[in-house]
């Protein structure tokens, strides 16, 4: 199945976790893949990705927070492959603090990071959609917690929140002109971020050992399982597919059955 060949897609965090699950997707289904992220390795994560799919993949690092950034970034790697067609804003942070020990730094970074930072690349991005007269397709990673506000996490939530309101803020905006706007909301998905909120949060509500925070919560979980980057993958192909043309604004759950609204 190559759905994308011939088209380029934009993802951020797509050097590791869930990001990557998303640009392994996109390459396998034969895209030329762009990851961007804030890690000093995203270019030979790039290079792997390319090695292991045989796609075409081009790491840059970006922080997704400085919009001259973002825009010359995005602007390198439309120079390098040609327009756009799809946009992923999926990079993102946590920390996890008692209310009165949750400094404004954090406050800030996470709003900064996932929200502002998803807004900037979405704007970018529409600016060369409409440039090249592309109908292109936006997904924007939110969470479980922009859908319900979880211990510790305020912020964290705030921004979560944030992505689903500029998701469909920007969906009315663009419909007429055939550009698409989604977001996902995964549950738990074993990834780096995951083993820091198991740490953390395991030491925060009482005296769990490495793994056993997340193995209660994901008995909770209706499919009794955590999710993986590769199923992430596989509903943003979809979301950005010609099959899912008729859908916008909208903000899916992929968590085995955890949140049901
Ligand atoms: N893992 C989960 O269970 C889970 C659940 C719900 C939502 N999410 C969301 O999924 C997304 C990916 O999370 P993950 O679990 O793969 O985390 P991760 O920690 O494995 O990866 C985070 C990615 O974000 C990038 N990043 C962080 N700050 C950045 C910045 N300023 N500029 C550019 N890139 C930056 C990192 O380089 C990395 O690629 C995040 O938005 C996260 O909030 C994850």
């Amino acid at each position: 199945m190559k759905r994308y060949a011939g088209q380029t897609v934009f993802v951020t965090g797509g050097n590791k976790g869930i990001g990557q699950g998303i640009a392994k997707r996109f390459a396998e289904e034969g895209a030329t893949v762009v990851i961007a992220a804030i890690d000093r390795d995203t270019p030979e994560a790039a290079s792997a990705l390319a090695a292991e799919t045989g796609a075409d993949v081009t790491g840059y690092v970006l922080d997704v927070t400085d919009a001259h950034a973002v825009r010359d970034t995005y602007e390198q790697a439309e120079a390098r492959h040609g327009p756009l067609s799809v946009s992923v804003q999926n990079a993102g942070v946590i920390t996890i603090a008692k209310v009165e020990n949750l400094t404004e730094r954090e406050w800030d970074l996470n709003l900064d990071v996932n929200t502002k930072g998803v807004f900037l690349c979405c704007q970018e991005a529409v600016r060369r959609f409409r440039a090249s007269g592309t109908k292109g397709r936006l997904i924007n990673t939110a969470s479980g917690q922009g859908r319900q506000g979880f211990i510790y996490t305020p912020h964290y939530a705030a921004s979560k929140f944030g992505v689903i309101g500029l998701t469909q803020s920007l969906a009315k905006e663009l419909a007429r002109e055939g550009i698409t706007v989604n977001a996902i909301c995964p549950g738990i998905i074993h990834t780096e971020m995951w083993d820091y909120n198991d740490r953390v949060w395991g030491e925060m509500l009482g005296t769990y050992g490495p793994g056993e925070l997340m193995a209660e919560w994901v008995e909770g979980i209706p499919m009794g399982r955590a999710g993986t980057p590769a199923e992430v993958g596989a509903l943003v192909a979809f979301l950005a597919s010609r099959d899912a043309s008729y859908i916008t604004g909208q903000t899916i759950n992929i968590d085995g059955g955890l949140i049901m609204s």
